[in-house]
């Protein structure tokens, strides 16, 4: 397939580019998109052929709904009912911006959107570029993360381009995704809502405004995995090619164990690499990769490492443990997915 691609100046939008990409979303074809978490690949939520091709360009299950994105909170009315007084507070101190709501859906969300169940997840990006698609092409826009099913969701432009060019009606590049994990997503179907899915909008920030909040408590463990309520947890998740570890202790422990494996590795002609926070880089032997010098910093560029690690044909990461709490859950969320819940205890 050929693609259109456009590189495009999130400070000066040119709007004659946007309308070329949404030219292709009315005609039920897919675009990726910036968005601040990360890329999505976009198509026509309303149309259902338009939502197949997403399935198919990420090569993706399809009980596995997609999140609706809209570029006007109005919206969320002709796209879902039942929409409770906390709902209202999280859409006006949130949106625009990376929180996803789950509520009931009307049947103008067709099933293949919504992965055949009876409820529809729905957000307003606050990046620029995505709400100007949106709002050109005139139709809330499907979109999940924009990488093949499995691997880690790209929130640079290069990394997008390397792995969907081909795949997708039209691509547009937009610069780096600022958060760089995916939005919250949170069920607010039930009484008490309950976050499916950690990202850096917190359990603790949606407390302070709405009251007690649940987490699925399938994100805690491997074993409940398959009885995550999102039906994207269930999957492998965000895995490079080489194997990944979480190494857990306290941060002098750790750097000898990983420096001690990285000698063993070495010896079983193994590549080695590190994720770690930016002062402890130089302590590592062989490859590392600095995450940065905060959480926030850390989870925009999670998924870029992993994606770097794998273009130096490294065989094994070592990541470095980070808190479980604030955006620190969201991003252990993540780490442990990749890693198969594997931590080797210094
Ligand atoms: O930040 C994001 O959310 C990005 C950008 C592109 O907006 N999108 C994204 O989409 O991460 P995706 O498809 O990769 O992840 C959507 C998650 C999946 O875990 C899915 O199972 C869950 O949301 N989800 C979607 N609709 C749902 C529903 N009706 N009920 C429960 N979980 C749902
Ligand atoms: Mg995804």
């Amino acid at each position: 397939m050929k693609t259109i691609i456009s590189n495009i100046d999130i400070n000066d939008i040119d709007l004659n580019e946007i309308k070329k990409h949404a030219k292709l979303i009315k005609e039920g074809n897919t675009v990726i998109f910036p968005t601040e978490t990360v890329y999505g690949l976009g198509a026509n939520a309303l149309n259902e052929n338009a939502v197949k091709k997403i399935y198919e360009a990420k090569g993706r299950p399809s009980d596995n709904p997609l999140i609706v994105h809209i570029c006007d909170k109005e919206e969320v009315y002709n796209l879902a009912e039942d929409i409770s007084e906390k709902a209202k507070i999280v859409m006006d101190n949130f949106w625009p911006g990376p929180i996803t709501i789950v509520l009931n859906k009307k049947d103008i969300v067709p099933k293949t959107t919504s992965g055949g169940l009876e409820t529809v997840a729905i957000r307003m990006p606050s990046n620029k570029i995505a709400q100007a698609i949106i709002r050109e092409s005139g139709v809330p826009i499907a979109a999940p993360s924009a990488n093949i099913s499995g691997r880690p969701s790209p929130t640079k432009g290069d990394h997008v381009k390397e792995e969907m060019d081909g795949r997708v009606g039209g691509i547009i590049l937009g610069g780096d995704c600022n958060f760089g994990l995916e939005s919250t997503v949170l069920d607010m179907t039930e009484e008490i809502p309950m976050i499916l899915r950690p990202g850096s909008i917190t359990k603790e920030e949606l407390e302070k405004l709405i009251g007690d909040i649940n987490l699925d408590p399938s994100l805690e463990k491997k074993e409940d995995n398959k009885k995550a309520k999102a039906p994207g947890m269930k999957y492998t998740h965000y895995s490079p090619n080489a194997d990944v570890y979480i190494v857990s202790g306290d941060e002098q422990s750790v750097i000898e164990k990983i420096n001690n494996m990285y000698k063993e590795n070495m010896n079983n002609n193994l590549k080695t690499g590190v994720m770690c926070i930016n002062k402890n880089i130089h302590k590592y032997e062989g490859l590392a990769i600095g995450l940065g010098n905060s959480l926030e910093e850390v989870g925009s560029n999670l998924f870029s490492a992993l994606i770097e690690m794998d273009k130096h044909n490294i065989d094994i990461i070592y990541s470095e443990e980070f808190p479980n709490s604030g955006v620190g859950r969201a991003i252990m969320n993540r780490l442990l997915k990749s890693a198969g819940y594997k931590v080797i205890k210094a």
